[in-house]
């Protein structure tokens, strides 16, 4: 990794230390834990500095991702403000740290999230509940967020909590995912029966299209439920879905489009698609036969070689490394700036392709 990545990660550790960064917006990070303990994204600050500290051993990293965990406990404790976004949280804070250290009380953490996480799943439908107010709506997202469940059964030698992620991925793989292998952003079911009912815009342009950080979220995550199940069906899901972007974003010089089937007036991007789906590509590397490999390792590759020549901002006195991420197809403000998670997925794929990477899902 380049030194003057390091350089500025570690000067926005001192910078960031105590705060939970969402958005920079030129050049300045806001701080979700002034305005929202819950939010979806607290964990990606904290991931991504257990990743440099597994990769450099700087302390600054360890500590500012220790102290986000212990703020963390305030959502935990309150629990009704969250959504299903557990996984990205818990497993970037707490059970990062129970890998790296072993620290009983980090482990106590995860188990807490994981059971709430279990909580949401709807027998009837057999999905995973995604936010607290559409008892009937899940969203592909939570394909990144079931791996705390895998975690806790391998944890506790408990099956159940397997079984809810299992359960919840064959019902996305069953609805989600269309003939064409684009994926949907949001499923309704009807809550009581579980009947499912129709896939809805979220994210994306809208409820027929692709939208690219949703297309990122089934690839990787079924890849990671394959790793964690050994069904294959998980597997060919995620192959199928990876080389559906590769062949869109190919076509973008390897810049990814917050949308594949958007119209344009000027291009939109969104880079922590981009980022997210070179991850999933490079764990797919070590889950195929040899002979597939080097189509996912290329074409993450070449994810990472454009980000990094057209969206480095490398700027230490800057927050934010990554560039053009976009939270969305029709949000305007949260449009090609840098968003924490773009960074945290463009850190995890540098250190995966120097295997550096520590395992976090
Ligand atoms: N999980 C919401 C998003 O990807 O923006």
């Amino acid at each position: 990794m380049q030194e003057e990545i390091i350089h500025k990660l570690a000067e926005e550790a001192i910078r960031q230390f105590g705060k939970m960064p969402y958005v920079a917006t030129n050049g300045k990070y806001d701080d979700k834990v002034e305005n929202n303990i819950f939010w979806w994204t607290n964990g990606f600050f904290p991931g991504m500095m257990w990743q440099m500290y597994h990769a450099t051993g700087e302390e600054i990293f360890r500590e500012s991702a220790e102290k986000n965990e212990i703020q963390l406990d305030e959502a935990l404790d309150k629990f009704t403000g969250l959504d299903h976004d557990m996984g990205f949280v818990w497993l970037h804070t707490a059970v990062a740290n129970y890998r790296v250290t072993g620290k009983e009380q980090s482990k106590i953490r995860g188990l807490k999230a994981a059971n709430l996480l279990a909580g949401r799943f709807n027998l009837a439908g057999e999905f995973i509940q995604a936010w607290n107010h559409q008892p009937g709506w899940s969203i592909i997202d939570s394909m990144m967020n079931i791996p705390l469940l895998y975690w806790a059964s391998e944890e506790t030698g408990n099956p159940r909590f397997k079984q809810i992620a299992q359960a919840h991925a064959d019902t996305l793989l069953k609805y989600f995912v269309r003939p064409d292998v684009s994926v949907g952003h949001i499923g309704e079911f009807d809550p009581e029966t579980g009947e499912f009912i129709q896939l809805l815009g979220g994210q994306g342009y809208d409820s027929h299209s692709a939208w690219s950080r949703g297309q990122a979220w089934a690839l990787y995550g079924f890849a990671l439920s394959y790793h964690h199940t050994k069904e294959i069906r998980f597997l060919e899901a995620a192959k199928k879905i990876a080389n559906y972007f590769i062949a869109n974003v190919s076509q973008t010089d390897y810049l990814t489009l917050v949308d594949f089937k958007a119209p344009y007036e000027t291009p939109k991007y969104d880079a922590s698609a981009g980022c997210c789906a070179a991850c999933g590509m490079l764990e797919l590397t070590e889950l195929v036969l040899d002979d597939e490999k080097n189509l996912y390792q290329s074409a993450a590759e070449k994810i990472i070689k454009a980000t990094t020549e057209h969206w480095l901002d490398l700027d230490p006195t800057r927050d934010g490394l990554v560039q053009n991420s976009s939270q969305s197809y029709h949000n305007p403000e949260e449009s090609h700036v840098s968003i924490v998670y773009g960074d945290y997925f463009y850190i995890e794929a540098l250190l995966r392709l120097e295997e550096k990477n520590l395992f976090l899902w």
